[in-house]
């Protein structure tokens, strides 16, 4: 008899006993190729030597220094790291444990800085699985359904459909969507933030098109309204730049960060201009972890790794080479619709989601390739190995996917 709970959803049965790179080996001597990632988490593949010994030599100092009792010689170091790295003047960090937790913030700061109760989010959105990130994130009912009442004061707004055979005309629609929610639902002087996935995350791997973040910066600014950039999936190197945004050109005012900032410790970082966190009153907001030392460590150590010449090149080349690999096996399914994404945060679109379904089981028995599903109706298998991955397992995971679409067709 289990005494785990029963709440977790599983993607495998596979019981992990140790992981290097992108591979894992399981109890019964299995080894596997990870493509899921821990869901986009270890970014320098599993137990980077780098990022283990950081995390060793941490512990063997101290384990917990907790930030309102104390400072520790790592805080500030990451925090300018961060600054070096973040789009734009985004130069101030808050730390915490979880994706949802900084959202959370994200919301908290942008309600405290302009003094005004509510938020717009975006269709398909996912920030997160606490009560106010539930609230916030549309990608799938089963994150909301039986938690009612969500708290309130945050309003959906159209994200452009990626199968769209016009994007043109469908920004002008989300657009327009944007400017109803403005007129009908929460007017500009009660709105404190936008909050978009620049790449549409657990609602589909669908990468905001440029004139739609344009169309929504210029908003924001006309109006006073925080644009927030929740890059916790995106980030970190996994579009092939260190934030999805770079490739936009745009300059969020806040930044959310996570999952893939510490190679799998859990560790997350709020960022925003120093003039907007000036206004953030000290003592309303905190947590007792937040700006773990081992974190800071992890997260140190993460960027060392990802700042090596060549690491951000390997994710362009990787995506490349598995995009085309992808779109070669999509031209000729018809039942295979769409490839889309950018470095390594790569969907692969279906018009059933029995053979999405199908697709993931043949991999992981018949290839040993772990994938996951995304997107509302489960049409979307997405691709997010470590950012490490080798052109030989880009090679051989397409070989396996082949595989199964043949299987499958
Ligand atoms: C874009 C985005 N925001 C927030 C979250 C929530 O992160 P966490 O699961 O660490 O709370 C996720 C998780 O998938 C995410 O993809």
């Amino acid at each position: 008899m289990s005494h785990l709970s029963n709440v977790w959803f599983k993607v495998t049965d596979l019981e992990v006993v140790s992981g290097q790179g992108c591979r894992v080996t399981t109890a019964d001597g299995g080894e596997y190729l990870d493509f899921a990632a821990g869901i986009a988490v270890n970014s320098t593949g599993h137990s980077h030597p780098h990022v283990v010994d950081a995390i060793a030599r941490q512990a063997g100092r101290f384990i917990h220094a907790q930030v309102n009792v104390f400072t520790h010689d790592l805080l500030e170091p990451l925090a300018a790291q961060l600054a070096e790295l973040a789009p734009g003047a985004i130069d101030t960090f808050f730390f915490a444990n979880s994706g949802a937790e900084i959202t959370e913030a994200a919301v908290k700061l942008a309600k405290q800085v302009t003094g005004r109760p509510n938020v717009i989010v975006f269709d398909g959105s996912f920030h997160g699985r606490t009560h106010l990130a539930m609230a916030m994130t549309t990608s799938k009912t089963v994150y909301r359904s039986g938690h009612a009442p969500l708290p309130s004061g945050v309003f959906v707004a159209p994200f452009p459909d990626p199968l769209a055979a016009d994007e043109s005309s469908e920004v002008d629609r989300a657009l327009a969507g944007v400017d109803r929610v403005l007129a009908t639902m929460t007017a500009p002087g009660e709105t404190a933030a936008m909050i978009l996935e620049p790449v549409l995350g657990e609602g589909g791997y669908a990468p905001a098109p440029k004139a739609f973040v344009e169309g929504l910066l210029e908003r924001c600014r006309r109006h006073g309204i925080l644009f927030v950039a929740d890059e916790v999936q995106s980030g970190f190197g996994r579009t092939g730049r260190m934030f999805a945004v770079d490739h936009l050109g745009v300059e969020p005012d806040v930044i959310c960060m996570a999952k893939g900032i510490a190679s799998g410790f859990p560790f997350a970082a709020l960022g925003t201009r120093r003039e907007l966190d000036d206004r953030w009153p000290r003592g309303s907001h905190g947590g007792t972890y937040g700006g773990n030392p081992i974190g800071c460590a992890a997260a140190l150590a993460t960027i060392e790794v990802m700042t090596e010449p060549g690491f951000l090149d390997n994710v362009v080349a990787r995506g490349r080479q598995l995009t085309d690999g992808l779109a070669e096996l999509q031209r000729a399914d018809p039942g295979f619709r769409q490839v889309r994404g950018i470095g390594l945060m790569v969907a692969t679109v279906f018009d059933d989601p029995a053979r999405v379904a199908a697709l993931m089981q043949h991999c992981l028995h018949e290839g040993h390739l772990i994938l996951m599903s995304a997107g509302t109706d489960g049409t979307v298998l997405r691709w997010m190995p470590p950012l490490v991955v080798t052109a030989a397992e880009i090679e051989e995971a397409l070989q396996a996917f082949a595989g199964a679409v043949k299987a499958t067709a």
